[in-house]
């Protein structure tokens, strides 16, 4: 459990590239999340490349720190033939969610960029991404080692206020 309270949104990272092996990892933790009636909808597409993190990095406003990021695992899901189509969001959450902590248990610097259903933003990352029509750009996630030595630090954010025991 230690590396869900260590988690933070790391957005400044060092110029060392990430392991071809780590990025694995990463992507096993990836596709280990639980989905609706197990229909694992993902498709991730990695980019080390740093002239297209540069040329990715100008496509939406919060896609900058891809100019510092040492790679980014965009993900997707699959749009026909799903058994369970309405839960498909949330699998593509966990799965991201996992990705955030296999980084963050690994030492990488990892932030969760919000992209869908910002329509305006997937259509932009969909074009400058040529993405096949029978997948959706969800989310992405940019990853560095961090430049800041204590970027992976405890913050209490337990709330008690926001929990009801047995009714409201
Ligand atoms: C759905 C979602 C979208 C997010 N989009 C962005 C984003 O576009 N840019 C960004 O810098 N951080 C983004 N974040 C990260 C949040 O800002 C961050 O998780 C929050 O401030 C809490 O900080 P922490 O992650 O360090 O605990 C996003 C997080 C989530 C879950």
């Amino acid at each position: 459990m230690n590396v869900i309270f260590k988690r933070r949104s790391v957005r400044n990272y060092l110029p060392d590239a990430i392991e071809k092996d780590k990025i694995e990892k990463i992507l096993r933790a990836a596709m280990q999340a639980p989905s609706a009636r197990n229909q694992r909808p993902w498709r991730f597409l990695v980019i080390q490349d740093r002239q297209e993190l540069d040329r990715l990095s100008e496509v939406a406003t919060n896609m900058k720190m891809l100019k510092e990021a040492q790679a980014a695992i965009f993900t997707f899901f699959e749009k026909d033939n799903l058994t369970a189509p309405l839960f498909v969001q949330q699998d593509l959450s966990v799965a991201t969610m996992n990705i955030l902590l296999e980084a963050s248990e690994l030492g990488i610097g990892n932030c969760w960029l919000g992209l869908y259903p910002n329509l305006e933003r997937t259509s932009h990352v969909n074009k400058a991404l040529g993405t096949p029509e029978n997948l959706e750009v969800f989310s992405l996630i940019s990853l560095g080692y961090p430049k800041d030595p204590d970027a992976f630090h405890y913050v209490d954010r337990f709330e008690p206020e926001k929990v009801y025991y047995e009714k409201f």
